[in-house]
């Protein structure tokens, strides 16, 4: 029998990260918090002693491979709140068997909220066209209809099935490309990553370049979020799931997508170059043609690449109509992040001269 607290017990997994150190901050002011026992799992030792004397976060070190470890952790959560991988089955089958010994042992039917991905649908365009198609996320056929090996998919569906055998609740956040400093005492502590993923790629293979990178012409659009606006919705999921499950759509319901505005690849490219140009680390603003040899080189492999330079156009609609979700953050953000990235490059590149 796993010892029980008496209060909630939460696990979180990926709190050192750009999109988890925005949620977890975000948990650890909700007005209840005091009643919340949670448990981060993180690699860094360092940072585990932060989270534990700054924050009064348990922290466990350990790795998501640790596969008896997720299990055993999660078989004391009450809610996992998942934000390190979204394409690792594994991790979710550990996590879940925790979850299923749970409510076996226990008969309580724990939560978990999964942060997936809406790559799910890139289209492969190559940057070539833009694609009409957006998906939203009331039609949940569309999910239903994406094959197995799309990415991420594999995951969300081990979800979906445990959630339908009736012993754990699942909802899966996907957000868009997420974007936008991360801002708050995670961040300013040093334990949580602030600039985005993608932001900050496209500027250093600029940078080594000499100007911009696109497949195509860049003419694919990706749907966007601001950081503080996905980890709003996923709070305010958080929140509901504890409070109200009742009305929240959940399982292969259960999908609640993040997104507030949508970028062309040519369009930010662009901005870097000229942001890079600016600050005399690329001699050229406007994006050339990335040669395969490039796309494997930068990108770390061509299926990576091709999802940066595919469709990925979606309505995070459940959110505003179920959560009362309101994305505060408009698209314009997305350029003082490229212009904070581009700086701090800059400075990096002219400092190792
Ligand atoms: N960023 C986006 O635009 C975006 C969009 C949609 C979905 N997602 C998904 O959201 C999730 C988080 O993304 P992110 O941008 O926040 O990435 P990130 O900044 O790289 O954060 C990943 C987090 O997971 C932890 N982690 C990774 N592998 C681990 C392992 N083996 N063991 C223990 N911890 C591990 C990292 O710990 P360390 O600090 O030790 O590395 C970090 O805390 C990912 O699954 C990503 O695919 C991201």
């Amino acid at each position: 029998m796993p010892a029980i607290s008496e209060k909630t017990a939460i696990l979180f997994t990926g709190a050192t990260g750009y999109i988890g150190g925005s949620v977890l901050q975000k948990i650890l002011q909700h007005p209840e918090a005091n009643t919340f026992e949670i448990t981060a799992l993180v690699r860094d030792a360092g940072k585990a002693q932060i989270l534990e004397t700054k924050f009064g976060v348990k922290a466990v070190v350990g790795s998501m491979e640790e596969l008896d470890k997720l299990t055993e952790l999660a078989e004391k959560a009450h809610i996992v709140v998942q934000v390190a991988n979204a394409d690792d089955d594994s991790m979710m089958i550990a996590l879940l068997a925790g979850l299923r010994k749970r409510h076996e042992k226990t008969g309580d039917v724990p939560i978990l909220i999964h942060t997936s991905g809406v790559g799910s649908w890139a289209d492969g365009a190559g940057g070539e066209y833009a694609s009409e198609r957006v998906v939203s996320d009331l039609d949940t056929s569309t999910f239903d209809a994406l094959p197995v090996t799309a990415a991420h998919r594999s995951v969300d569906i081990l979800a979906c099935k445990a959630d339908s055998e009736g012993y754990v609740r699942t909802y899966l956040v996907l957000p868009s490309a997420v974007v936008g400093y991360g801002e708050g005492p995670l961040y300013e502590a040093g334990i949580s990553k602030r600039p985005s993923v993608l932001v900050p790629l496209l500027a250093e293979i600029a940078a080594k370049r000499g100007r911009p990178g696109v497949m195509g012409s860049g003419k694919n659009i990706w749907a966007i979020i601001h950081v503080e606006d996905n980890a709003d919705l996923t709070y305010r999921l958080f929140s509901a799931a504890l409070t109200d499950a009742s009305k929240l759509a959940h399982g292969r319901e259960g999908y609640y997508l993040t997104e507030n505005g949508e970028v062309t690849l040519y369009e930010l490219c662009k901005a870097i170059g000229t942001a890079l140009v600016a600050e005399g680390v690329a001699t050229g603003a406007e994006p050339t043609v990335l040669t395969p040899e490039e796309r494997v080189k930068y990108f770390g492999a061509e299926v990576y690449a091709s999802m940066f330079f595919s469709n990925v156009r979606c309505r995070a609609d459940r959110g505003r109509r179920d959560l009362g979700w309101t994305p505060k953050h408009p698209k314009e953000e997305i350029w003082k992040e490229v212009a904070d990235v581009v700086k701090e490059l800059a400075n990096k590149l002219k400092g190792s001269v």
